[in-house]
């Protein structure tokens, strides 16, 4: 390919990305319908129980691919199923930007444990970010309750919830290493 055929290429790309409507998520949108995750998911995302996990904080791709999942019922979850299915993309997004936006907070672990977690915690970093900040489809891990995390993973390992990388990662590890790195990343 010359380099006249890869710029008009590139100027035709731009050209279709500029074209696209702008599809702004919606905080304030996105507060509005969070009145009936609160009573679970605690106000403003932040959740005192570790059944409920916290939103605050996650990335907004991961939230909308979260609730996408539970309607098309890709992720199996009585509560959540129910909660999502009257949900369009465009609340979705909104409730995904607007929980995104709000302060994450820690809910803490216990630091003997969190202290061997931190010892295996290096390989999920390069996905979940170095402080488990999250990014893009990667959930925020740092300040989530070690119960809710714990869960998470036994369900990777039992497949019970569906992820290639996670189940991959869930399968080499025992419920002692998912204790003590649910007690890092929730001390963090
Ligand atoms: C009746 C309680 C309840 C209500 C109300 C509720 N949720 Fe949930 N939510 C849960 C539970 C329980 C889970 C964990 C599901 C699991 O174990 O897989 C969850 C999980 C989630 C997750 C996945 C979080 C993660 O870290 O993967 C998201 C996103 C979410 N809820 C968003 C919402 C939104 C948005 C609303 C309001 C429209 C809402 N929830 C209302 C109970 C609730
Ligand atoms: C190759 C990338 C990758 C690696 C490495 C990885 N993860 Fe993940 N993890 C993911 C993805 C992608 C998801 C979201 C899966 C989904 O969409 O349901 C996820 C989800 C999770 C969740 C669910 C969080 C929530 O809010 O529900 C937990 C817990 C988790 N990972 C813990 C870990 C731990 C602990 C490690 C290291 C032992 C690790 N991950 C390593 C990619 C990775």
């Amino acid at each position: 390919m010359n380099l006249l055929q890869q710029s008009l290429i590139l100027s035709c790309s731009l050209a279709f990305f500029t074209a696209l409507p702008v599809s702004a998520a919606d905080i304030a949108a996105g507060e509005q319908k969070a009145g009936t995750c609160i009573g679970c998911h605690g106000q403003k995302g932040s959740s005192s129980n570790a059944q409920w996990p916290n939103l605050a904080g996650h990335p907004a791709t991961y939230l909308a691919n979260q609730l996408k999942a539970f309607k098309a019922g890709d992720r199996v979850n009585v509560m959540m199923q129910s909660m999502t299915a009257n949900l369009s993309n465009e609340d979705i997004d909104n409730l995904a930007a607007y929980f995104s936006s709000q302060k994450p907070v820690k809910a803490g672990g216990d630091a003997t444990l969190a202290k061997a977690g931190e010892a295996k915690a290096g390989m999920c970093l390069g996905c979940h970010g170095a402080k488990g900040q999250g990014n893009g489809q990667f959930p925020r891990l740092a300040g989530q309750h070690p119960a809710y995390l714990e869960q998470q993973l036994n369900a990777f390992k039992t497949g019970s919830r569906k992820s290639g990388p996670m189940q991959a990662t869930a399968a080499n590890l025992s419920e002692e290493d998912f204790k003590a790195l649910a007690a890092y990343f929730g001390s963090l």
